[in-house]
C-alpha cells in the first residue's frame, strides 16, 4: 500500500469534507431555499427596443395598486439609463425589466439585492418591495465605453 504522510492525509479529509459542505449548501440553497442566479427572463431584439414594446416607452407601469412594472433601457452613445429618475410610493413591490439596446451593461441598485448584467436580446428581471423611504440610487456596473461614468439615475420612495 503506498504511503501517505500524516499531514497529506488530514488535508486530504479536510478537502473532502469541504467539497461535501459546499455541495450540501448549493442543495439547499437552490432547491430548497430557491435562491437562484438571476437569469433572463425573455428574449428580446435589441434592434426594435428603442421603437416598439414596452421599453419604447420606459418607465413605472401600475399592475394593481402598490404593485408596479419598472422598465428601464440601458444605452451607449449617450451613456444613460432611461429613464433615470423614478419615483415609487413607500411600500411598492416593483419588478424590475430591465434591457441593453446595444452593448453589455449592468445595473445595481444601492442597498437592495437588485444586482444583474444587462445584455442586449436578453431582459433582465427580479423584484424588490421598498419599505424604507429614502433614495436609491442605481448605476451601470460594467465597463461600456467611455461615457460609462455618467450611466447613473436614483428611484426616490416616498
Ligand atoms: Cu453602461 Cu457601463
Amino acid at each position: 500500500m503506498m504511503h501517505i504522510d500524516p499531514y497529506e492525509k488530514k488535508f486530504m479529509v479536510i478537502g473532502v469534507v469541504v467539497l461535501v459542505i459546499f455541495a450540501i449548501s448549493i442543495t439547499v440553497a437552490g432547491f430548497m431555499l430557491g435562491i437562484q442566479v438571476p437569469s433572463p427572463s425573455q428574449l428580446i431584439d435589441p434592434n426594435t427596443v428603442s421603437s416598439q414594446g414596452p421599453f419604447s416607452d420606459p418607465g413605472l407601469k401600475e399592475l394593481s395598486p402598490g404593485n408596479y412594472e419598472l422598465y428601464i433601457r440601458a444605452e451607449a452613445s449617450p451613456w444613460r439609463f432611461y429613464p433615470d429618475e423614478v419615483t415609487v410610493p413607500i411600500g411598492s413591490t416593483v419588478t424590475f425589466q430591465v434591457t441593453s439596446a446595444d452593448v453589455q451593461h449592468g445595473f445595481k441598485l444601492q442597498d437592495t439585492n437588485i444586482n444583474f448584467m444587462v445584455l442586449p436580446g436578453q431582459v433582465s428581471t427580479l423584484t424588490y418591495t421598498f419599505d424604507e423611504p429614502g433614495e436609491y440610487p442605481y448605476i451601470c456596473t460594467e465597463y461600456c465605453g467611455v461615457g460609462h461614468q455618467n450611466m447613473y439615475g436614483v428611484i426616490t420612495v416616498k
